[in-house]
């Protein structure tokens, strides 16, 4: 047996976010998830909304506890736009919210556990949406930069690691190209012009982080996933190459290089859907690199060319390009039905070494949802999850790998520390190193989080 053995300072953490950990409780305003649970909830899985979830706007304490039992380093959580900021067009705050987040954050540093914060995680709030059509609008960029100016305001003396938006490829297509966030456009214009204005979010609040001169980083956590094509033919390497330029290197590119890629623009020009922009905003871009990466990875992409060419007269959508390509005998998590293949985060690593100057990064989600969990109970009570300990160990090895063969990769966060509510799948999928009782919202350390406790204080395990 052999040690996979990782750096003293490697940062083991998990994820999560405040839509989907805090409750409704006492916010100033309606996220999107809010009003559209309200106005649709036969979208949301057993019909279950956002309105409690972990109750972590009154339980943080006892996760605090946890990530401190278990020697978690560090946890990311989003701040919610629509819980901090009273006025959404002066960014003016919420002195509820801000003695909230205070002592979160204040309970975290106390325990030893890093807090890092990010700003959006699909989260709009509502009013935005339906006053200016939500990140389709420029304006709505400003009023971000307005609303994370004052989060680093408020809390860049102690938060030292900094988020912009979590995935906003991820929010762009669900909510403007195919119909899985509110408000459910299919338009590649407004998706291709949504992508650019989070861009512009995002650079305007890496430059104003920058001009406060707080002593910390900043950079934006991405879904980066590298296509793999069914074969080497030329339909299948342009689908590959397509899906790569619309889902990866769109914030890749821009956020760590400091601008798009040609081949990006160029088939924008091509299918007359370019996104308006100005020289200086291009600027603004190319000023404002991010200081690291986070990478979510869950699933490879396998792609193939698509079986059917387009008709003249349909609208163009980047699949117009390719087809997902269901790769007979493929590893499959069946509860969530995504694909099991953690050779892709060592593609991701060298990726990033090679192709994005070895910028510094981390693991910021991996994990696997499970549904019905309580199945796999011993007569203590506790989660017996070894699929997940099997799941995270070969995904460690393959990042070890890497890291040895010299990507700057300093931490691994697992999606998710308590189980918690997603989006339209509710509590469908369980992630955590803790478990969730929605009864009583009572928490249960899983044995994946006693293996993980182990892993940290030896700095690795055995294979
Ligand atoms: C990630 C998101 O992409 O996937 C999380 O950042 C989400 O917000 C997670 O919860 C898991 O997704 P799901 O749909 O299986 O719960």
């Amino acid at each position: 047996m052999a040690k996979i053995e990782f750096s003293a300072d490697f940062d083991w953490g998990t994820a999560s976010s405040g839509p989907q950990s805090e409750g409704s409780a006492d916010k100033p305003h309606e996220s999107l998830w809010e009003y559209w649970y309200a106005k649709d909830p036969e979208r949301f899985y057993q019909q279950v909304g956002p309105k409690i979830t972990c109750d972590s706007y009154h339980r943080y304490k006892e996760d605090v506890a946890i990530m401190k039992e278990l020697g978690l380093k560090s946890f990311r959580t989003s701040i919610q736009w629509s819980r901090l900021i009273k006025d959404l067009e002066t960014g003016e705050p919420d002195e509820k919210a801000v003695a909230f987040y205070n002592d979160y954050i204040n309970e975290m540093i106390a325990a030893g556990v890093e807090p890092v914060m990010n700003l959006f995680h699909f989260d709009t709030p509502i009013a935005l949406e339906h006053e200016y059509g939500g990140f389709k609008n420029k304006h709505v960029a400003e009023l971000f930069v307005k609303f994370a100016t004052t989060a680093f305001t408020l809390f860049g003396d102690r938060v030292k690691r900094w988020i912009t938006f979590n995935e906003p490829v991820a929010h762009a297509k669900g909510a403007y190209l195919y119909d899985f966030i509110y408000p459910n456009e299919v338009n590649t214009r407004s998706y291709t012009q949504a992508n650019y204005n989070i861009l512009l979010a995002h650079a305007g609040s890496v430059e104003a982080y920058h001009k406060l001169n707080l002593d910390g980083e900043i950079g934006i956590v991405v879904d980066l996933l590298p296509p793999i094509p069914r074969s080497q033919n030329s339909g299948d390497l342009l689908a590959a190459e397509v899906f790569d330029l619309f889902t990866n290197r769109i914030f890749m590119d821009p956020c760590v290089k400091g601008e798009y890629a040609d081949q990006y623009l160029e088939l924008l020009e091509k299918h007359n859907c370019n996104f308006e922009y100005t020289s200086e905003e291009l600027e603004l871009i190319k000023n404002n690199t991010v200081d690291f990466i986070g990478i979510n990875y869950y699933q490879p992409q396998r792609v193939k060319a698509p079986a059917r060419l387009p008709n003249i007269n349909d609208v163009f959508m980047p699949d117009w390009y390719f087809d997902n390509y269901e790769m007979p005998n493929r590893r499959m998590n069946v509860h969530r039905g995504w694909e099991i293949y953690p050779k892709t985060i060592y593609d991701i690593a060298m990726r990033v070494k090679n192709e994005y100057g070895n910028i510094k990064w981390y693991v910021s989600e991996n994990g696997m949802g499970v549904h019905d969990e309580d199945r796999f109970k011993d007569e203590t009570g506790m989660i017996c999850d070894d699929y997940r300990i099997e799941f995270i160990q070969e995904h460690l090895q393959w990042l070890n790998k890497a890291i040895q063969e010299g990507s700057n990769c300093q931490g691994y966060h697992l999606w998710t520390f308590v189980d918690n509510w997603s989006w339209t799948n509710a509590y469908k999928n369980r992630y955590g190193y803790v478990s969730l009782d929605l009864k009583t919202r009572n928490r249960t350390i899983k044995k994946s989080g006693y293996w993980i406790k182990e892993v940290i204080a030896n700095n690795g395990f055995e294979e």
